[in-house]
């Protein structure tokens, strides 16, 4: 396996195909953002109501090489220019990671440069340290919340590589609370926007739902009971509405109640999480990041950020269009595992659907596995 120089410095293609999303982006080892690129599939799973993995992989394989061509176009760069090719190896829809590894893994080898299989969580877990670059940084170790459609996590990151998982979810994810009842609410996708743009019009006390494990201790999630809440509330209290303007009041309430117990939720799972990352860490200024595509609610990261701030910590989110699905962050993964002289992956590596930060961490009470 070929091993990095941490002296490496140059022009890094990223590409991102684990879910959605078709992205490619161009970032530098110093990290400019010289391009970012994304196709959103949207169109083509909303007549199915959710992403089908087949309709997924397809629509990768038709765009991927557009995307790429694109990215580096808007880039400036030739592939001769590039220092490493990095792509999503995993967690995610096995025929898309195979799409995005595949067509990585042949620009890497006909290049003649490293080749990197970057953990998707990874990718999400360190863009902050590219975009506060401006603003001074973020120093490891930190403590994240993850939050996207597939994972809900505490862990404390001390290096690339190196995780410590607090907490994980027991059953569904943030996001996934937010497209189920999307769906259960007839907004279709992506559900967290929708529910969001429809809250501003609602009232959050409308509605009592549960806050799944607010203020027990520890730091792990569940969000499944929350999804059946909002079912019967609708069944019982919009269903048998005729009348249109109430129908759409009722709802804009219901996603206000929604967006407010999971923003609650996440705060209180967050506040236990930086006490036990103050006792296991001893740092001067503790930072806390929250990233992935629910941290782009605006709600949530207010809410996350007035709670650092009373427990003492820095606060940092990515920019909203980068804690969504992107290439950039599997581009910048790739530089910090260079920087960090992390090895480059062979090209037989393997893509990998399931693949924890912390693999040493114990499931939650009531799951098995969860990567
Ligand atoms: O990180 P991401 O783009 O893909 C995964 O890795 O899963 O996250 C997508 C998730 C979806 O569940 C989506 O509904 C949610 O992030 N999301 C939001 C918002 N934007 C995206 N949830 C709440 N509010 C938002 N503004
Ligand atoms: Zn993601």
């Amino acid at each position: 396996m070929p091993s990095s120089d941490p002296n490496l410095t140059g022009a890094i293609l990223g590409i991102e195909t684990s879910c959605d999303e078709t992205a490619a982006a161009v970032v530098t080892t110093d990290g400019q953002i010289l391009s970012n690129v994304i196709a959103s599939q949207i169109d083509d799973h909303a007549e199915h109501g959710g992403v089908v993995p087949e309709v997924a992989a397809r629509a990768h394989l038709t765009q991927i090489d557009t995307v790429i061509a694109r990215a580096m176009d808007e880039a400036d760069c030739s592939y001769s220019d590039l220092t490493a090719v990095a792509a999503t190896g995993g967690p995610g829809l096995i025929g898309g990671v195979l799409v995005g590894t595949v067509t990585a893994k042949a620009i890497a080898s006909s290049c003649d440069v490293p080749y990197f299989a970057v953990n998707h969580l990874e990718g999400h877990a360190l863009t902050a340290r590219l975009t506060a670059l401006d603003d001074g940084g973020i120093d490891y170790p930190y403590l994240l919340l993850l939050v996207s459609g597939g994972h809900s996590q505490l862990l404390a990151v001390s290096a690339p590589g190196v995780y410590r998982r607090y907490g994980t979810t027991m059953d569904d994810a943030a996001g996934e609370a937010f497209d189920k009842s999307a769906k259960i609410l007839g907004l279709g996708l992506p559900g967290g926007p929708k529910i969001e743009a429809l809250a501003r019009q609602g009232d959050a006390a409308s509605y009592d739902l549960p806050r799944p494990l607010k203020n027990k201790p520890g730091c792990h999630f569940s969000f499944s009971g929350l999804k059946t809440a909002v079912l019967t509330a609708y069944q019982k209290t919009i269903e048998p509405l005729e009348d249109q303007a109430s129908i759409d009041q009722k709802k804009a309430d219901l996603a206000a109640s929604l967006q407010a117990a999971v923003a609650e939720t996440l705060t209180s799972r967050s506040r236990n999480a930086m006490d036990q990352f103050l006792s296991d860490h001893t740092v001067t200024a503790p930072c806390f990041v929250v990233a992935g595509g629910v941290a782009a609610n605006q709600l949530i990261r207010q809410m996350l950020m007035d709670l650092a701030h009373a427990k003492g910590f820095q606060f940092n989110a990515p920019p909203i269009g980068l804690c969504t699905d992107n290439a950039v962050m599997i581009a910048w993964a790739a530089a910090e595992r260079i920087k960090a002289g992390l090895p480059a992956d062979g090209l037989d590596f393997a893509p990998r659907p399931r693949w924890p930060l912390d693999p040493e961490a114990s499931p939650p009470p009531g799951r098995g596995v969860r990567p």
